[in-house]
């Protein structure tokens, strides 16, 4: 059975659909949440869901990155993962801290990577004119939003959308995403997910999209 540590920093809607993913026979269960804000709400979700929490507040390190991410290891390595879940998780990790679990630690993130890594997605796609958004489950390197892609999810860019329309349409599409790439992630299988399911790679849907313009 792994053993799979969540970092969250806020509400934590990431973390409780995959917690409440692993039951039965998945071959993973949850050991830890962890928060660097000890006001997350997150937290008392996963309490009320009997899962263990910690807190590791960034503020009192006051940017001191390698002191933080040592507090953050000691947590981490009392729990004991096997793989850790960065879920609405906010801060940036060295590649010193990354390297301890490359392999073994996912994000996810609220675009198609590799476009719009970073913050302000939604925004982004909007003034791009984009006409699909989506999200994406990489495994964490020492380069921002750069990882391994297990998983993407494309929903479209409706018009009147605004980042608050796109990301609620986007965070619902995460919320199925995540607990697939995790399940098959911890059965050893890196076979992405493509969701709409049945979805054609996406580099043939980028071809499709060209092929459709140039019509
Ligand atoms: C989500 O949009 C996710 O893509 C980003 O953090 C946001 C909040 O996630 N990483 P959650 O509700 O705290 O899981």
């Amino acid at each position: 059975m792994k053993r799979v540590a969540i970092l969250i920093s806020g509400g934590g809607s990431n973390m409780v659909t995959l917690v409440r993913s692993m039951t039965g026979d998945h071959p993973a269960r949850p050991v830890l949440v962890l928060s660097n804000r000890p006001e997350a709400r997150g937290l008392e979700r996963a309490s009320e869901m009997g899962v263990p929490t910690a807190v590791v507040d960034h503020r009192p390190f006051k940017g001191d990155r390698a002191a933080f991410e040592a507090a953050l290891q000691a947590e981490l390595v009392k729990a004991a993962p096997d793989i850790i879940c960065l879920a609405g998780f906010m801060r940036i990790l060295t590649g010193e801290f990354t390297s301890k679990w490359e392999g073994r630690m996912l994000n996810i993130h609220p675009s198609l990577l590799p476009k719009y890594r970073g913050l302000h997605t939604h925004q982004r796609a909007l003034d791009a004119g984009d006409t699909e958004a989506g999200c994406t489950v990489h495994e964490v390197t020492a380069d921002l939003d750069d990882g391994p892609i297990l998983g993407q999810a494309r929903v479209p860019v409706l018009s009147g959308d605004t980042p608050e329309t796109l990301a609620a349409r986007v965070l619902e599409q995460e919320h199925k995403l995540y607990p697939a790439v995790l399940e098959r992630f911890a059965r050893g299988d890196g076979t992405p997910v493509y969701l709409p399911s049945g979805d054609a790679s996406p580099i043939k849907a980028e071809l499709s999209e060209q092929t459709k313009n140039n019509a």
